[in-house]
């Protein structure tokens, strides 16, 4: 007979922002799942557990009606199954296949790069969060999507609020009201180009999803968008960070991949197992099950903690260890299954061959600050949010 759920109560909130890996490896070595009191959520940690689930969506589903995802963005693809979420999976499929990529939109992500690192590449220092990988990230997401007139902060700020309104189990007066502001904003900017998007057919997200097969509503096309607002813009924004720290923090790494370009993408995939953007996502179970000896009843929430699973030892030898020569192994870090990333592609080149080769290509003598630690934070999205560096200019 499958065991209960265990119950980890002595993990402190805090810790699981400034470093939850400790208590990752912990809950990794309790159960296969296990309910985590601080977060009030049960997770599963193993690489071999969250495979297994992604691989079974009829009994670990994603669809959710009760998910803040769906009350703070609208009824989104993301969180449907089966043919539900086909359908809206192949109305955005043109905007992020490998020539759109190449021919649309590498070119524009090129010019974006080089614009932000010409503005500071005088001053032999910055902050790389707000001088480069937050731009980067909004204004490339901004082309894809197909916005005008629209500022990157304000992109970034409606992703932010989103995210944390999906996020705001606690019900938050003020959280709930940022997103609902957000939700304008950007329902507003879809108004403001939709006729154009319907006129013109192009490679962006807007036209694709105007001219799908078959028509989403605009209520369908509003949530849509939200959720690639909301999962598109930190994720890039963080990889390009986490990469550049990765190679900052390992010069033979360093050297390697400038000596050897074609281990870029390796890098990339290193970083994003290392540190993973998104570090856990939610499914529901549709049916009781056995999980690798845990019950798991019908109808219970739970969290594919990636980030925990990308650092399982059963499977990547000294997982904590940033090591882009390491044996190839496949992870975690843009989810499996039917809801594998869609922009996983767009990213492994906008951070891995755009952003962080330009930036040690362009920066001579790249390096930390020494006085001026960069700061890591978050466990359900992780990233570093601030990296101050210093070259010779
Ligand atoms: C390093 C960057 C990124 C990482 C690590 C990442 C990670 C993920 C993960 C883990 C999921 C699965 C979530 C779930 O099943 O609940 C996901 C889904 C998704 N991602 Fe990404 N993402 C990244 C960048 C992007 C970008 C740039 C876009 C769009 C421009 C994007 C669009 C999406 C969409 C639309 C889904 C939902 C797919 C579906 O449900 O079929 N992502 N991403």
């Amino acid at each position: 007979m499958a065991n209960a759920v265990p119950v980890v109560d002595d993990i402190a909130y805090e810790d699981l922002l400034v470093d939850p890996y400790p208590a990752f490896r912990r809950i990794r070595d309790t159960a296969p799942a296990v309910l985590v009191k601080t977060a009030n959520l049960i997770v599963v940690t193993r690489f071999e557990d969250i495979a297994k689930i992604e691989r079974d969506p009829a009994t670990y589903s994603a669809d959710n009606p009760a998910s803040l995802v769906n009350r703070v963005m609208g009824p989104t693809f993301m969180r449907k199954d089966g043919a539900e979420h086909a359908v809206g999976r192949k109305a955005i499929e043109p905007s992020f296949r490998a020539s759109t990529i190449k021919e649309h939109w590498a070119p524009l992500f090129s010019d974006i790069c080089r614009n932000l690192i010409d503005s500071f590449s005088e001053t032999g220092e910055v902050d790389l969060f707000p001088a480069l990988a937050a731009p980067m990230a909004s204004l490339c997401l901004m082309q894809m999507l197909g916005f005008k007139d629209v500022s990157w902060e304000t992109l970034a700020l409606w992703s932010q609020s989103l995210i944390d309104g999906a996020a705001n189990y606690s019900r938050d007066a003020e959280i709930d009201r940022k997103a609902m502001v957000a939700g304008k904003g950007v329902d507003d900017a879809i108004d403001a180009v939709l006729d154009y998007h319907l006129a013109h057919p192009n490679p962006t997200i807007m036209s694709s999803m105007a001219h799908a097969d078959q028509p989403m509503a605009i209520e369908e096309i509003r949530a849509n968008i939200k959720v690639i607002i909301g999962g598109g813009l930190n994720e890039p924004r963080d990889a390009i960070l986490t990469l550049a720290l990765g190679l900052l923090g390992n010069p033979a790494q360093r050297t390697a991949v400038l000596a050897r370009p074609e281990l870029w993408p390796t890098a990339l995939e290193e970083a994003v197992r290392w540190i993973s953007p998104i570090g856990m996502y939610p499914r529901r179970v549709a049916r009781s099950i056995d999980l690798s000896g845990v019950a798991l009843a019908e109808g219970t929430q739970i969290g594919l903690c990636v980030g925990a699973a990308n650092r399982d030892e059963r499977r990547f030898a000294d997982p904590d260890r940033f090591d882009i020569l390491r044996p190839k192994q496949s992870h975690l870090a843009f989810g499996a299954g039917p809801h594998f990333c869609a922009g996983a592609w767009v990213s492994r080149h906008l951070v891995g061959k755009v952003a962080v080769p330009m930036l040690f290509e362009r920066l001579r003598n790249l390096r930390l600050q020494e006085d001026n630690a960069p700061v890591i934070r978050g466990w359900v999205f992780r990233g570093p949010v601030s990296m101050p560096v210093r070259w010779d200019a």
